[in-house]
């Protein structure tokens, strides 16, 4: 039996029991025979999760990139690797070639080199979704350089905050990027963060909208003809298993956003042997996530976890909505996609739209189907279930975070049964357990808690870049020798888990992790705002949107209300990006607060949910008369 790959339930159960009675032997097994070492390792883990440390494959030399690509070319040198579906439909699709990618990455990586980037170096990649971003991730893990990807829908401030926190001396980009029918000048957002920014030697800018743009002498180089000159072959950098391989910015409930790190060896095998069974990968799939690469989702699935198992991985620069809302069913049908990976987000987006836009497009290649970011809601997955997957498609919904680096608790499709809004069973390795109040773990199934893992798996991010402190005490303090998660779930009667949502100052909005607090911070930079609170509230699309409480310095602010909830959106935009954007802002004379000064936001979620039949215990208010006045003035 290979436990590589696995195809039916007793198999997984069998493989599981495997990997938690011995999980070192398991994962020696999985690692030895899946991928390429230049040295094996001396250890296969050892953590202590007090400190917290944990070390996967220790010992052992290995090149990420020498799994994602060499290793393949002899045996699919000419498969496709990347396939890129441009914004505009009418523009060529492109098919790299493992062949192709090797090359690119080569000369990418020459480059790097050339410009002075060492191994250890911090290089900010802040590109639209085009193969340059794909063949910069990968450049820079060959040379063995950290890549920190930025969103490119962040603002100017947003990314200067990232690109100082990591001390990066690179940052790559491009003169801009198409978004459906808009254009979007990137370059012109990097000038603006890096006023800001000394670490920044070089900015490479790829060319992608031919808009004119400004080119800083001594910092600023065009990519193409620099990639033009380089050395088509760059030998790879031997890393240890727990260099680090790259910072991923997530936001937190409190402060700034979270540089977690992801390290070499263990992210390796646990994003490939992940991908291979969520998805039941088969040779000659096409397999499409329609994820960012700025997000975690994209680095694991769409570039590492795809390309280890020499898949042919769809990426798509576009939106749904554009030409119109049958563009990704247009896309499934035109490559023939197998496995389709997106958020509820989109699925309610695309719902709302009709079933018209699907019933157009011949969609019986597709497998599987798969969801991540947020709770899917029974209606989306129905939706999801009857016109996308004519029934026939099992839906793998996939709990994860940016900091568990890969799957966590999912179905493996023909084989764990599904059920709509359950993310059913934990993978492979992963041991999960529902925490109480008082700190105990929960046993027994019809539970529900808070949502713990107990032990360490290959992918854990290993510490938050340059604060190790916040790491163990946002991870590792709440309960004794665990991995909190920030999450509520519940285990029903056959051991299934339904994620019920954050437990902690984190909205999901969209799909995209929000902290509450960073975006307080930002409004009440206005020069008429005291103070603010945000929430979330159930929003159709969007899962959860923000709701603002917001004071003001001069009660019976004499200007217009509506032009004050223009100002503060826009200074979110500009200092966060559009995605933090408040969907509805109140202007309160107060907030309700704890006599120890908390802002008691269980109340004001109640409000925003319209939701005040009980607003529970507020006897420790110092200040109750304030909550009937929001009430009557609630959106
Ligand atoms: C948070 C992590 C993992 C990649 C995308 C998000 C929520 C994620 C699910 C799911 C219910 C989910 C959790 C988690 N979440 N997937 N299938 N069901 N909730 O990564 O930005 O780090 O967010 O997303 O609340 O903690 P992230």
């Amino acid at each position: 039996m290979s436990n590589y790959h696995i195809k039916h339930l007793e198999e997984y159960y069998q493989v599981y029991r495997k990997s938690v009675r011995n999980p070192e032997v398991f994962w020696a097994e999985i690692a030895e025979e899946h991928f390429m070492w230049r040295k094996k390792w001396d250890k296969v883990l050892s953590w202590d999760f007090s400190k917290p440390e944990i070390k996967w494959f220790e010992g052992a030399k290995l090149n990420i990139t020498e799994n994602c690509i060499d290793r393949h070319l002899y045996t699919r040198g000419d498969k496709t690797a990347i396939l890129f579906e441009p914004n505009n439909p009418n523009e060529e699709a492109q098919h790299i070639t493992y062949k192709q990618l090797h090359e690119r990455v080569c000369r990418f990586a020459s480059v790097l080199y050339e410009q002075g980037i060492r191994k250890g170096d911090r290089v900010c990649i802040y590109l639209p979704m085009i193969p340059e971003l794909a063949v910069a991730v990968l450049a820079c893990a060959r040379i063995g350089a950290i890549h920190s990807v930025v969103f490119a829908g962040f603002s100017a401030n947003a990314l200067a905050t990232r690109v100082n926190d990591a001390d990066c001396k690179m940052v790559i980009t491009s003169d801009g990027s198409y978004r459906g029918a808009k254009t979007i000048d990137l370059k012109g957002i990097v000038d603006e963060a890096l006023k800001q920014c000394s670490c920044v030697e070089t900015v490479l800018v790829a060319k992608r909208i031919n808009s004119k743009i400004n080119m800083k002498e001594g910092r600023d180089l065009w990519l193409q003809p620099l990639l033009d000159d380089a050395y088509h072959d760059f030998p790879p950098e031997e890393m240890n298993a727990e260099d680090p391989l790259f910072i991923l910015y997530t936001s937190g409930s409190t402060g700034q956003p979270k540089g977690m790190v992801h390290t070499t060896a263990g992210y390796m095998v646990y994003t490939a042997y992940t991908f291979k069974n969520v998805f039941q990968y088969r040779e000659e799939d096409v397999y499409w996530c329609t994820a960012d690469i700025g997000w975690i989702t994209g680095h694991s699935y769409i570039i590492y976890g795809p390309l280890c198992n020499g898949a042919t991985t769809v990426m798509f620069e576009g939106v749904p909505s554009y030409p119109d809302f049958s563009r990704f069913w247009q896309i499934v049908e035109k490559h023939k996609v197998n496995q389709f990976y997106t958020a509820p987000t989109a699925i309610r987006a695309l719902a709302k739209e009709g079933v018209s836009h699907v019933e157009k497009h011949d969609l019986s290649s597709i497998k599987v189907l798969g969801t991540v970011g947020e709770p899917i809601n029974e209606e989306a997955w129905h939706w999801y279930d009857d016109n996308v997957g004519k029934k026939k498609a099992p839906i793998v919904d996939t709990w994860w975070q940016t900091e568990t680096g890969g799957i966590m608790i999912t179905p493996i499709p023909f084989a764990t049964p599904t059920k709509p809004t359950y993310a059913t069973l934990p993978f492979i390795g992963i041991q999960p357990a529902l925490m109480d109040e008082n700190g105990e773990e929960i046993s027994g199934n019809q539970v529900d808690g808070r949502l713990c893992v107990k032990f360490p798996w290959p992918s854990i991010a290993r510490t938050i870049w340059g604060n190790h402190q916040r790491y163990k005490d946002t991870y590792f303090s709440a309960y004794e020798n665990k991995y909190f998660t920030g999450d509520g779930a519940l285990r029903d009667e056959v051991g299934y888990y339904r994620i019920t949502g954050r437990v902690d100052d984190v909205i999901i909005v969209s799909g995209h992790n929000l902290g509450t607090a960073p975006i307080e911070d930002t409004i009440n930079e206005h020069p008429a705002v005291v103070e603010s609170a945000i929430v979330g509230f159930p929003h159709d699309i969007k899962g959860s949107a923000l709701y603002g409480y917001v004071t003001l310095k001069e009660t019976g602010e004499t200007r217009n209300q509506d032009n004050l909830r223009k100002e503060i959106n826009q200074i979110i935009t500009e200092q966060i990006g559009p995605i933090a954007k408040l969907d509805k802002i109140q202007f309160t004379n107060g907030l309700p607060k704890t006599r120890s000064g908390k802002i008691m936001r269980r109340i004001l979620r109640k409000i925003a949910s319209n939701d005040t039949s009980n607003l529970g215990d507020t006897s420790t208010l110092l200040n109750p008369e304030v909550v009937q006045e929001i009430m009557d003035n609630a959106l």
